[in-house]
């Protein structure tokens, strides 16, 4: 459409479609979900998982203050099932490695252990495989290789069991899909089917997980296929190698340089919103191989990603340091911010000298990473200007993990930081102003609470839009009125589309903000967002903005 306006129509057009807003009489931004918090089996346990391990670390989390933090998911990984069925193809499990936990329980009965976790208020997660084999045929394990640990050919079966265990989580891995040469987008996309049966059957939800490392690229289909959502998704291989025979956990050492690899591969901020996370891998807090000093680097850089936090330790182990690294509030205060976003790059100074940046919910608020991965020592700028904060006031810098208050800071903020090493702030200034945008459709300018609902073969396009930023932060004005999300998907200059969750916005046609960010045209208002509907209703869109 845009192609084919004449100049002086055009003209008009943004000049009934763009305004620029000094100050922002913004609706509130909805809170979207955050990442999961939790423990995961394999980094420390491998697959000598069994009951007992399990408790072991459940009980640790319920009483170490990392529950009270906020962790709440117990996953058991590969290594829990042998591949055993019976005749009607239902998973059959060790009965001595899964006993009855209270009275009156059965013997190999996974929902014994699901009752054990629930009972101390937590969440418990189990683990599969998209193809028919498991990894255990595949990589090396502490056990003998045991076949047919997927549920590829049981996938409704499987997932409907999980739920009636009381299972809250599932993570599908992908050895048995690799092997076999499958399709990631088509295997997940019917697993995503399955658990959306399973809850229609059940009423009970099951948080989903990919793990295929990365391949084919997840971010780009995982928050939408086939009309069916997963809540996160791998982004690379493992962050450390697993346990192998003839091997103990103590003799495996985690490594800074494969945890900035993992951070780096899940740097996919268009995908990250609206609830849906990439996932940079289980955490290496807590293990043998890292200072004190790179485990916080290491919680900083997960923290400032939004990454979901998955301890891979033994918690029985826990040093009194890590667990404070683990459970520093205004650290997990970044990780689980309610915009859900991802941080971006928002300078390179010098080479291996960078600043990342995330928005958080409060007006204004940046968390901000000082990144060091040079080998000396190296002075780290941020100007406020690149974060999208106004020059023209001065912005409060707060050091994120003593909490301590650094001062105020009239255009950039400097700090050194040690070789291999991050600062991790709390910037807080007022918002640079922002220009908003209406829907092409609406062809004037909207009168007074004129709005156009998504609805089922509609397309609602803001043309012209300018960016000062390569990866724009973009909040869109809506109003969803139900209990539950709509739907709706945006493509960006006919990039592959993403999909986003609106959350409710509350009754009588409440208005809220939701935020995502996006690569873009700087330079001209060259940019076009086309939202579709997915699912009917979709949200009523009233209006985006951005710098
Ligand atoms: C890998 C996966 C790991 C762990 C392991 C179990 O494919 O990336 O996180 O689940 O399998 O074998």
């Amino acid at each position: 459409m845009a192609n084919s306006i004449k100049p002086a129509a055009l003209a008009a057009l943004l000049l009934c479609c763009a305004f620029t807003l000094a100050v922002q009489a913004q609706a509130a931004a909805i809170p979207v979900p955050p990442p999961p918090m939790g423990w995961s089996s394999w980094n420390s346990f491998s697959n000598t998982v069994d009951s007992q391990v399990v408790m072991n670390q459940a009980k640790a989390v319920a009483a170490n203050g990392m529950q009270k933090a906020g962790y709440q998911y117990i996953n058991i990984d590969e290594g829990w099932w042998l591949g055993q069925r019976d005749a009607e193809g239902n998973i059959v499990v060790d009965a001595k490695a899964w006993p009855p936990i209270a009275e009156g329980e059965q013997p190999g009965d996974m929902g014994n252990i699901v009752r054990y976790i629930h009972g101390l208020g937590l969440k418990a997660g189990i683990y599969t495989d998209a193809g028919a084999d498991g990894c255990s045929t595949v990589g090396p394990d502490l056990g003998p290789s045991y076949p047919r640990t997927g549920s590829e050919g049981h996938y409704e079966q499987d997932f409907l069991q999980f739920a009636k265990w009381g299972f809250d989580y599932v993570k599908v891995d992908w050895c048995g899909g690799d092997k076999e040469n499958l399709d990631p987008a088509i295997q997940y996309a019917e697993i995503a089917r399955a658990i959306a049966h399973t809850e229609a059957i059940t009423g009970h939800r099951l948080y989903f997980s990919i793990c295929n490392w990365g391949k084919h690229s997840p971010w780009t289909w995982a928050p939408n296929i086939g009309g069916v959502t997963a809540d996160v998704w791998r982004t690379g291989g493992d962050i450390v190698a697993p346990i192998v025979a003839g091997t103990k956990n103590a003799d495996r050492k985690a490594s800074f340089k494969e945890v900035l690899r993992e951070f780096d591969q899940a740097q996919h901020p268009e995908a990250q919103h609206s609830g849906f996370y990439n996932d940079p891998d289980m955490m290496v807090v807590g293990m043998p191989g890292l200072t004190n000093q790179e485990s916080r680097a290491h919680m900083s850089l997960w923290a400032i990603s939004g990454g979901p936090l998955l301890v891979g330790a033994d918690l029985t182990r826990l040093s009194a340091t890590d667990l404070a690294t683990l459970t520093n509030p205004d650290v997990l205060r970044i990780d689980q911010d309610s915009l859900g976003l991802q941080c971006v790059k928002v300078a390179e100074p010098a080479a291996g000298l960078e600043v990342w940046a995330k928005p958080l919910t409060t007006i204004g608020e940046r968390a901000v990473l000082l990144l060091n991965r040079s080998a000396s020592p190296g002075a780290i700028s941020v100007a406020w200007r690149d974060l999208g904060l106004s020059d023209g006031s001065s912005v409060t810098v707060r050091d994120a993990w003593t909490g301590k208050d650094l001062g105020e800071f009239a255009s950039a903020y400097s700090a050194t930081v040690p070789a291999g090493d991050a600062v991790l702030l709390f910037a807080l200034g007022s918002e640079g102003a922002t220009t908003a945008y209406f829907p092409e459709q609406l062809k004037a300018a909207p009168a007074s609470g004129q709005t156009l609902a998504l609805g089922r073969d509609k397309q609602l396009t803001f043309a012209h839009v300018a960016s000062r930023f390569p990866i724009a932060r973009i909040r869109i004005t809506y109003t969803n009125p139900d209990k539950t999300a709509r739907f709706a998907e945006l493509r960006v200059n006919g990039r592959i589309a993403t999909r986003i969750a609106f959350p409710q916005t509350g009754g009588d046609g409440a208005t809220g903000t939701l935020s995502i960010e996006s690569p873009m045209e700087t330079g001209g208002a060259k940019n076009i967002l086309a939202f579709s509907v997915s699912g009917d209703p979709g949200p009523v869109l009233q209006s985006i903005s951005l710098q």
